[in-house]
């Protein structure tokens, strides 16, 4: 099943309840929450206490990336300010079978991220355990970058490697995401498309996330 998961990133952090509302009502499946802490990558954007007063506003699902240096630390704040998934980066200096369980444990569905230099051979065998694994399309740290098409083999060892394992796994790409790359995305076999500036700059954002969904459906390939 293909899912929408607008980056809030892109939005009027001035308005954030107003824009997430906005998202729920134009067909978003998700919201992604991009938590960057200055450290794990060269920009800050918001913590667990931007996202708590959200919660209140909408009823979407809460897409939690991790962009931090220790998310086992910290995973318990997330979960409390109403994360529902939360992923990490495999990069980071948290154990990941560990942050897993801990996520896991605080009642959230977990995912792992890789960034594109990260093999997928390093994700592969928590293929098991993890809710999500995202393969980044882009450097993370910043919206509006261009999609990074040779993370695409990536993202089809990982839906293989899936298939094999007889999983329904949620594969996430993340960073350039417009009509072009979504079909491109979905062809490999992402099923879950996060894109910030292609949505929150739109017009019509109902408009952009149902053809960024009816591009997936039409080229995803399990
Ligand atoms: C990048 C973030 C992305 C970003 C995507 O570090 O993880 O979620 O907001 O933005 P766009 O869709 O504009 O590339
Ligand atoms: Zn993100």
């Amino acid at each position: 099943m293909i899912k929408i998961s607008p980056s809030v990133l892109a939005s009027d952090f001035s308005r954030l309840g107003e824009e997430a509302v906005k998202m729920e009502k134009s067909g978003a499946d998700m919201l992604h929450l991009d938590v960057m802490d200055g450290h794990f990558v060269p920009n800050i954007s918001f913590g667990a206490p931007v996202i708590t007063p959200l919660r209140n506003k909408t009823s979407l699902f809460f897409d939690v990336h991790l962009m931090i240096s220790d998310p086992l630390r910290y995973a318990r704040d997330f979960a409390k300010a109403g994360a529902d998934m939360i992923t990490f980066h495999f990069e980071s200096d948290s154990d990941p079978s560990a942050t897993l369980d801990e996520i896991h444990s605080l009642g959230c569905k977990a995912g792992i991220a890789i960034k594109p230099a990260t093999p997928a051979e390093a994700v592969i065998p928590f293929i098991d355990r993890a809710d999500m694994i995202l393969v980044m399309t882009v450097e993370p740290g910043f919206g509006g970058q261009s999609f990074m098409e040779d993370t695409m083999p990536k993202v089809r060892l990982i839906r293989d490697a899936a298939l094999k394992a007889g999983k329904d796994l949620d594969i996430q790409v993340d960073g350039g995401i417009n009509d072009k790359t979504a079909c491109t995305a979905a062809k490999a076999g992402a099923n879950v498309l996060v894109a910030g500036s292609a949505v929150f700059r739109s017009e019509n954002p109902a408009g952009t996330i149902a053809t960024l969904r009816k591009n997936a459906e039409v080229n995803f390939v399990g």
